[in-house]
């Protein structure tokens, strides 16, 4: 199966100024984020559900912005639920989403995000508890994403830089599925992602 890479976002992005990166950002996130994520929200909803626990949790504003862009992959191959393919084959969203903000952010924006799926393989082995309060979804997904992790996958992890924020992310990532919750607009993280994009 050929993967599509929307790049009219991209192509938005290039040459413009930050605030207008933002505005291109928002606009494809808003109009492009209306599928649904799961069973319970959409794309846009988990976004938002996302970044609202970051900011809840004093994060730095790259990781506020990571945690608001991180399944962006999803969006620009426009995955799912409504595709049945969605959670059987394993589109790595999180490296197309992260090589594609990466001329735009840097690596601590970027590597979070590259790594909120093996994060998920890192705390269940890890944390015991962890696992067992995964969504069904998520359980079948660890499946294709290669399954838990070894102790030598475990050591490679932790000497990439930002590996602690990735983690982070990845535990408000799993909590960011609640159906019908209220968060701030996606405008007011504008100034936070602004201020993370490379000038
Ligand atoms: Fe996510």
């Amino acid at each position: 199966m050929e993967n599509y890479v929307d790049q009219s976002l991209a192509e938005e992005m290039m040459g413009a100024t930050t605030r207008q990166q933002v505005d291109a950002l928002f606009e494809y996130m808003e109009r492009r984020g209306q599928s649904f994520y799961d069973e319970v929200v959409t794309q846009l909803e988990h976004a938002l559900q996302c970044a609202a626990l970051a900011k809840q949790h004093e994060a730095n504003p790259t990781l506020i912005t990571g945690a608001l862009l991180h399944d962006l992959g999803h969006i620009i191959l426009d995955e799912h639920n409504a595709d049945k393919a969605f959670l059987d084959i394993d589109l790595n969203h999180e490296e197309i989403g992260a090589q594609y903000l990466a001329p735009f952010f840097p690596e601590s924006v970027t590597t979070p995000i590259r790594l909120h799926v093996p994060a998920k393989r890192y705390l269940c082995a890890t944390d015991t508890s962890y696992h067992e309060g995964l969504s069904d979804a998520s359980k079948k997904s660890l499946i294709v994403q290669g399954g838990v992790m070894s102790g030598a996958e475990r050591e490679a992890f932790e000497q990439i830089p930002h590996f602690q924020d990735a983690l982070a992310l990845r535990r408000w990532d799993d909590l960011a599925k609640v159906r019908g919750l209220e968060t701030a607009a996606l405008e007011s993280y504008h100034d936070i992602v602004q201020q993370c994009l490379i000038q």
